[in-house]
């Protein structure tokens, strides 16, 4: 699957300037994508769009090189295939237990609650959740809640994983069990996209980096290609 951004300007309301600025961008299932730029450089934005939360003011979103349809069967088939991964968990858990929580999705999606079991079971045993299920969200470690956050998306199924600065507030250890999470994902096909701050992490870990600067791509390709001297020096004397 591929998923297209052609010249996405994306602008919040009431203000001016916009805070995706002309984005082109393709991306295939399978890759492992990292998002670095500075705060309010657009990667949150870009997240957002991605899943049909933003829509752009001008330009266009396509899946398979279909434009996206903003109403509800358009949005629930986007969905079905583009998760996103918010930056801060309690964003996103709402539900009185683990199970509940990862359960959403998949009952959204429309399957039944016993499919919608198997996909809660399969998936928190991915994320390390087992023995966690019945335990309230409120009740997790930073670690748990990135996880329990992450495994409900998973539980859709998606193509294309968008998880914002996942790893940033975790502990050595928590971060590292995050990233083979993401890392299995992409094994398994996924796309992945990571926004993060790590340079040394999105060098070794990605394929491809994307640079946002100003709601633009400043650059993007292979690690050694973005991340030289030279661009990080013009990056600075913007
Ligand atoms: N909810 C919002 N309402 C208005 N402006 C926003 C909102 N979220 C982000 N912005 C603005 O959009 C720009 C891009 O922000 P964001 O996508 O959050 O960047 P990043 O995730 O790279 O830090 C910034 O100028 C930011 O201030
Ligand atoms: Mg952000």
């Amino acid at each position: 699957m591929r998923l297209t951004f052609i010249d996405v300007h994306v602008i919040y309301p009431g203000l001016e300037i916009p805070a995706l600025n002309g984005v082109n961008l393709e991306i295939m299932t399978g890759e492992r994508i990292a998002l670095v730029g500075r705060n309010g450089s657009g990667k949150s934005t870009l997240m957002l769009t991605a899943n049909g939360i933003l829509r752009p003011r001008q330009g266009a979103l396509l899946l398979d090189g279909q434009p996206v349809r903003y109403d509800r069967s358009g949005l629930r088939e986007l969905r079905r295939n583009v998760g996103v991964v918010f930056q801060n968990p309690d964003d996103q858990l709402f539900s009185a237990s683990v199970y509940q929580d990862i359960s959403l999705g998949p009952l959204n999606l429309g399957l039944s609650h016993s499919e919608a079991r198997d996909r809660v079971l399969q998936t928190a045993e991915f994320c390390g959740l087992s023995n966690l299920l019945e335990r309230p969200t409120h009740a997790l470690s930073g670690g748990e809640k990135t996880r329990a956050a992450l495994a409900g998306v998973l539980a859709m199924s998606p193509r294309f994983l968008f998880a914002d600065e996942v790893t940033n507030s975790l502990d050595p250890w928590m971060r590292q069990q995050v990233l083979e999470i993401l890392e299995r994902l992409a094994d398994s096909g996924c796309a992945v996209i990571l926004a993060t701050h790590d340079w040394p992490l999105a060098s070794a870990w990605a394929q491809r980096i994307i640079w946002l600067e100003g709601g633009s791509i400043f650059r993007q390709g292979k690690p050694a290609e973005v991340i030289t001297a030279h661009n990080i020096d013009t990056f600075k004397s913007r």
